[in-house]
């Protein structure tokens, strides 16, 4: 997930109506799209879905991969787990899927991992060694690369792998051949096709997590965070440009800082969330500079879940009064409870801009927040966000601006 280019279109964008997506709602049962179906179809060439472990499906927005699964490979394996598997990067895609295939999962014939908090692909691959697994390709090349590193443990294993073929370059066909020692591409449906990845090479490592070094100041003083950046997450490890100007701005409003003071100081404890905490910088902030506050750090993608807690660690900041938790629009945090929320929201599904992707999470920070709470947020500048926030959270001021970016506070009402 990425800002759109900045110099993306001159004038100013209205945001307040949803723009076309390019992909489904979560798990929608809309029937399969053409990257779906490449995938089965080649799968069907391949070896078919029935085999002797189960099937594994990663991150299956659509949940058409799943649903083909559960009808073509029924049967219960040898030591009676059940032959599908369907595991998410994203709580919210779990949770639709759960909701979808209540019945098969209560009568065994589908697992979904994962509850409150994520479990590693890697985890699951090694203990239920699937003898094919079925995903569109990410869009980041680290996302791929962690996934098939992971899945590598598995044993034999097929990866079959679909996109729009707009979206595929040589470069994804490099990293499945770092991991698997075969690996061809499909014949083309339409705009898709797919990648087919097997024989696993042996002694393949885990995906190096990414390291990085952002420099911010903290209550007024310079200072090196450490970041860490684990599959897919946004921005790998370096520093968000959007959100190194959010901090400047947050320093600033902070006593011993060198602009104007303002509330909390360091002593006072209050309840802070970084909302969506993707490789967890903010989150590094928010626990040096407020070394008495209660800090959530929340995502809904399980790489940004481990990024932010590997960052916190990098930093010794990890405390007891830190919770790192995998969560959509902080659905398990109670109403009017959080002092300060800090938001540098997604602007993308998957491959297409969205700029009402944004409306959830404002809705859900007014929500958390308790009356007189602030909500610091960034957003791109040529996007016109002022009445949004005004209209969903409360009054608005302007913080910091430059060509790129905008800061923006708010305050509930
Ligand atoms: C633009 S990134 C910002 C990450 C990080 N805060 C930073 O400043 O670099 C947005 C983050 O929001 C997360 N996200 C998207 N939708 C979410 C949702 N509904 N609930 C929680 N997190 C979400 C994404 O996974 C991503 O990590």
């Amino acid at each position: 997930m990425t800002h759109p280019d900045p110099d993306h279109g001159g004038s100013r964008a209205d945001v307040s109506t949803p723009a076309p997506a390019d992909r489904p709602a979560p798990a929608a049962s809309g029937g399969p799209d053409q990257t779906d179906r490449v995938i089965l179809r080649t799968a069907a060439d391949e070896q078919g879905l029935s085999g002797p472990g189960p099937v594994l499906v990663l991150d299956d927005v659509t949940g058409e991969l799943t649903a083909a699964a559960l009808a073509e490979h029924a049967e219960a394996a040898a030591d009676g787990s059940a032959p599908v598997i369907s595991w998410a990067g994203s709580d919210a895609t779990t949770d639709a899927l759960r909701r979808r295939f209540r019945d098969e999962i209560a009568a065994g014939r589908l697992q979904i991992p994962g509850g409150d908090r994520p479990i590693p692909v890697a985890d699951v691959a090694v203990s239920a060694r699937p003898h094919l697994a079925l995903m569109r390709l990410p869009k980041a090349l680290a996302d791929l690369e962690h996934r098939c590193r992971d899945l590598a443990g598995a044993g034999e294993v097929t990866l079959v792998a679909g996109g729009r073929v707009k979206h595929m370059t040589r470069s994804q066909n490099e990293v499945l051949a770092r991991v698997f020692a075969e690996v061809h591409a499909s014949r083309g449906l339409g705009k898709s096709r797919a990648l087919v990845a097997s024989s696993p090479r042996e002694h393949i490592e885990p995906a190096a997590t990414a390291t990085g070094i952002a420099r911010v100041r903290v209550r007024g003083q310079e200072r090196d965070l450490a970041v860490r950046g684990i599959g897919g997450v946004f921005g790998g490890a370096s520093a968000d440009a959007g959100s190194l100007l959010l901090l400047e701005a947050l320093d600033r409003s902070l006593p011993g800082a060198t602009g104007p003071a303002g509330e909390p100081d360091a002593a006072t404890t209050i309840s802070a969330i970084d909302l969506g905490s993707g490789n967890g910088l903010l989150t590094a902030y928010l626990a040096a500079a407020l070394p008495a506050a209660r800090v959530l750090a929340s995502d809904d993608d399980a790489d940004a879940v481990a990024s932010t807690r590997a960052t916190l660690a990098a930093n010794g900041l990890a405390r007891e009064s830190i919770a790192v938790t995998w969560d959509a629009s902080l659905s398990r945090v109670a109403d009017g409870t959080a002092d300060l929320v800090v938001l540098n929201p997604p602007f993308h599904a998957g491959t297409a801009i969205d700029a009402t992707l944004v409306h959830g999470l404002l809705d859900a920070a007014a929500r958390v927040l308790r009356p007189g709470g602030q909500l610091w947020f960034v957003h791109n500048s040529y996007l016109r966000y002022r009445p949004e926030v005004e209209q969903r959270v409360g009054p608005v001021r302007q913080q910091a601006r430059d060509r790129r970016f905008t800061v923006l506070s708010a305050t509930r009402a």
